[in-house]
């Protein structure tokens, strides 16, 4: 089963007890998972750019009541204002810019989101920092590597 790693752990601490979540492209789902496991988040919906993910995170999460999983780019799949919290975890720093550039509008309309870029992390701070109020910027760690966590508020 999931292996619940400091770096999800930590990504899981920043959700609010009752929060919605988005998480975006989720790979296995673990996170969503947790969140769902532990009573954390009511409602939890995965998002994808690609199929073959979706279908592990689907089986993976299927059984523990996860059963929200969209196919689309980024913010695409979620409605404005659908959810409390968006959570990009595991991605490049421009594609998190990326995601989030789309449609600012939209992304304006999710209150807080939960950032964990493996690379470019200064670029993708700098370009937060001019846009959004950092509230959290830390650095957790997964198998030796150190992943930062950087949370915004819109
Ligand atoms: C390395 S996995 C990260 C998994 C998980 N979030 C984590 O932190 O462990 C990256 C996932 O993001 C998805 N992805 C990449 N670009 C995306 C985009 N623009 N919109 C949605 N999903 C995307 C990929 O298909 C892949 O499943």
């Amino acid at each position: 089963m999931a292996k619940y790693t400091d770096r999800i752990r930590k990504l899981a601490s920043y959700v609010d007890a009752g929060e919605s979540v988005a998480d975006i492209g989720p790979d296995h789902g673990y996170l969503s998972i947790w969140l769902i496991r532990e009573g954390v988040s009511p409602r939890v919906i995965m998002t994808d750019v690609a199929e073959g993910p979706l279908k592990i995170a689907r089986g993976n999460a299927e059984k523990y009541g996860v059963t929200d999983l969209r196919l689309g780019d980024g913010l695409a799949p979620l409605a404005p204002g659908e959810v409390d919290t968006v959570v990009i975890a595991g991605m490049g720093g421009e594609t998190i810019i990326g995601i989030m550039e789309a449609d600012p509008e939209k992304t304006a309309s999710f209150p807080k989101y939960i950032l964990q870029p493996r690379t470019k992390t200064a670029e993708l701070r700098s370009w937060l920092a001019e846009r959004y109020e950092i509230v959290e910027d830390i650095v957790a760690e997964e198998r030796g590597r150190p992943c930062p966590v950087i949370v915004v508020r819109t």
